[in-house]
């Protein structure tokens, strides 16, 4: 087939299936963050930017694995529920391959960027008078029925292709320092990155290519104000106990089920990671410090590095280890979160003597 080997289909390997519905997802920089590694002040710091991604995040990762297995399943409606980013990859990839696209949002929590990504590419939008979880809910239900094919992170392929995360981000950081990461920080809303990390490492080691301790250890970040995982794992919880209200300014995660969840503590657990919460306020900060590095980010991307300096205060982080800071989405799917973050602009006359005053 029409299998380029590029980006994620370069592990095609690692992956269930070959591809065709592609726009060139992956291969997303490993970037240097000097400000935040001389603050930080462990032994090495990269941000994995997955906001460089076709439609600005690393759910297009997903949807080329999981649109290409509905092409294959000859299904004609494709469905997900989403806090803004999956309803925004599912309505490209969707229009990519044809196939129409339902999404199902929760009313007035999903940032203007990626609704604006929906609506262009031609999704069917329903907003619900709910919560992300309610949607799911939903969603799974109508795939139950046999109504649309649902393209949420409980569908394995999903998983898959989110597993060239961890893949590419070894390879880059070998060739960048010799070495693998000690620890990948990374935002948690429905554990599925969690989880696909975990299974591509642990299919390194079963391959005999990664020995068991040099899996870095996954280490969660979640807003305070949805933080189901990161109550189960400081209190040794069997299983996750859903929140029903949840609330933060990083909307991307605003979830209290985390549907991957019996896969992502096992995940945490095995390999000596760890979660932690942030409030929204260190989000903000921590967004502000990527932006002054030169690298924009979403508001829950940013809980990534709040939670390295979190971790780092306490220290549970030590300060020989090379730590990789995942970042999910690009700044510009929440612009008014960023001009909030950010400075005002200055109104001044028509003139460069009013430029002038203000310089
Ligand atoms: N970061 C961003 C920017 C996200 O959009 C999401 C999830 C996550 C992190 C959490 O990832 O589920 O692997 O723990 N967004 C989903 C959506 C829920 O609908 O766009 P996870």
């Amino acid at each position: 087939e029409d299998f380029d080997g590029e980006g994620v289909w370069r592990y095609a390997d690692a992956l269930p299936v070959s591809g065709s519905v592609t726009i060139d997802e992956g291969n997303t920089p490993l970037y240097e963050a000097p400000g935040i590694a001389a603050d930080v002040d462990v032994a090495d710091l990269r941000v994995k930017h997955e906001g460089m991604n076709p439609t600005g995040s690393f759910k297009d990762r997903g949807m080329t694995v999981g649109v290409r297995v509905a092409e294959r399943l000859g299904v004609d409606r494709l469905v997900c529920a989403s806090t803004g980013n999956t309803s925004a990859a599912l309505a490209a990839y969707g229009a990519r391959s044809n196939l129409e696209t339902l999404v199902l949002l929760p009313a007035g929590k999903v940032a203007a960027g990626k609704l604006a990504q929906a609506s262009l590419h031609g999704a069917t939008i329903l907003e619900v008078d709910g919560n992300f979880d309610d949607c799911l809910d939903i969603v799974a239900e109508l795939a139950n029925m046999g109504e649309a094919y649902l393209l949420n992170s409980l569908n394995p392929f999903r998983l898959e292709g989110q597993k060239t995360i961890g893949l590419e981000m070894l390879e880059q950081f070998e060739a960048d320092t010799g070495d693998w990461p000690d620890r990948i920080v990374l935002p948690v809303g429905n554990a599925g990155n969690t989880a696909a990390l975990h299974k591509a490492f642990r299919e390194l080691v079963e391959a005999g290519a990664m020995d068991d301790e040099e899996v870095p250890a996954l280490t969660g970040v979640q807003a305070e104000g949805a933080a189901p995982m990161v109550e189960a794992i400081e209190n040794d919880y069997e299983a996750v106990r859903g929140w029903d209200d949840v609330e933060t300014r990083a909307t991307a995660i605003r979830i209290g089920k985390p549907v991957n969840a019996p896969k992502a503590l096992p995940a945490i657990r095995e390999t000596g990671g760890t979660a932690v919460a942030v409030s929204d306020d260190e989000i903000t900060d921590a967004q502000r410090a990527l932006a002054e590095d030169g690298i924009g980010v979403e508001p829950a991307s940013a809980a990534s590095v709040a939670g390295l300096r979190k971790l780092r205060d306490e220290g549970v982080v030590a300060d020989d280890e090379q730590v990789v800071c995942l970042t999910t989405g690009h700044l510009l799917k929440d612009p008014d979160a960023a001009a909030a973050a950010g400075s005002e602009p200055t109104q001044v006359p028509n003139d460069v003597d009013g430029v002038l005053d203000v310089l």
